[in-house]
C-alpha cells in the first residue's frame, strides 16, 4: 500500500478498535476483526522497513539468516521476523529482502506452518533458493504431523510426555485433552488466541522434501537436531530437514 493510502488504514484501525470495545459485538465478528487488527499492525511493521529499502532488498549481506526466530536468537545469525525483537521486521509472505546468491545458511523452526500454503509457503521456499549461494543450505523444522497422526491410535495417558510437552508454557489442559485435540493442535494451533499466529498448514518429512525439491534444491535430507542452534523445546515432536541449493 502506498503511504498516501495510510490515513484510511488508520481510520480502519480505529473503527475496528471501537467495534471490538462494544459489548454487543458478536464473538464471530470480534474474532475476525482481531485478526484484521493484527494484520494491520504487521503491515505497519513491514512497511516501515520497506520504506527504508524501496527496491525490496536491504543493503546488508548477512551470510547466516534466521527466519521467524521470535525471541530465539542464534549467535552470528541475522534475524528476520514480523515482530520485535528481530534485526529486521519483515513479512516473509512478501519475499525475502536479501540479494541474490548472498546467503550461506538459513535456519527456521516452527515458522513455515504459520504462513499460508501454497501461495506464501511456495513463494518463501523459492525466495530461499534465490538468496542462497550455490551450495548454500536451509534448515527447516516444523511440528511433525506424521508423528502426531501415528500416535493417534494409541491410548492417551494424561501424565505422558505428549500432553506435558505439547503445551510448553501455555495452560490449555482444560481444552486439549484428547488424542484428536492433539491432532487439531498440529493443524490449527492457537487459532483463537490473538497473541499467537495460528498454524495454517501441516507438514511431514515427505511434504518438506517435495516442497524444497520442487523449488530447485538439489538435495533434501533429515537434519540432526543441534541444540546449539535450535530451540531446545522444539526437539520433541518436530521434523527437521536440510535442503541444499
Ligand atoms: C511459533 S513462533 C517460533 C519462534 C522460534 N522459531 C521458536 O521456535 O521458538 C513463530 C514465529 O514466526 C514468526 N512469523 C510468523 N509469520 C511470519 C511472517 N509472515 N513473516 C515473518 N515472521 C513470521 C512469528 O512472528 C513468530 O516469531
Amino acid at each position: 500500500m502506498s503511504s498516501s493510502a495510510m490515513p484510511s488504514l488508520d481510520l480502519l484501525s480505529s473503527q475496528i478498535t471501537a467495534v471490538l470495545a462494544d459489548p454487543a459485538t458478536t464473538h464471530g465478528l470480534a474474532r475476525t476483526l482481531r485478526a484484521a487488527a493484527k494484520e494491520i499492525e504487521l503491515h505497519r511493521h513491514h512497511h516501515a522497513s520497506r520504506r527504508a529499502c524501496p527496491n525490496g532488498r536491504i543493503d546488508d549481506k548477512p551470510a547466516k539468516v534466521q527466519i521467524g526466530g521470535g525471541a530465539h536468537r542464534i549467535d552470528g545469525f541475522f534475524n528476520i521476523d514480523l515482530v520485535p525483537p528481530a534485526d529486521l521486521l519483515w513479512d516473509i509472505r512478501q519475499g525475502i529482502p536479501l540479494q541474490d546468491s548472498s546467503v550461506t545458511e538459513i535456519f527456521s523452526e516452527h515458522f513455515l506452518e504459520h504462513i499460508d500454503y501454497p501461495r506464501s509457503a511456495k513463494h518463501y521456499v523459492h525466495e530461499a533458493h534465490r538468496v542462497l549461494e550455490p551450495g548454500g543450505w536451509i534448515i527447516t523444522g516444523v511440528p511433525d504431523a506424521a508423528f502426531v497422526l501415528s500416535n493417534y491410535p494409541k491410548p492417551l495417558d494424561a501424565d505422558d510426555e505428549t500432553l506435558a510437552r505439547w503445551y510448553a508454557k501455555r495452560n490449555c489442559l482444560g481444552d486439549i485433552n484428547t488424542r484428536l485435540d492433539l491432532v487439531n493442535l498440529v493443524f490449527r494451533d492457537q487459532d483463537d488466541d490473538p497473541t499467537y499466529t495460528p498454524h495454517l498448514w501441516a507438514y511431514d518429512y515427505d511434504k518438506l522434501a517435495q516442497l524444497f525439491t520442487e523449488a530447485g534444491f538439489t538435495t533434501v535430507a533429515p537434519w540432526r537436531f543441534d541444540p546449539t542452534m535450535a530451540n531446545q523445546k522444539r526437539h520433541w515432536g518436530s521434523v527437521y530437514v536440510v535442503a541444499t541449493k
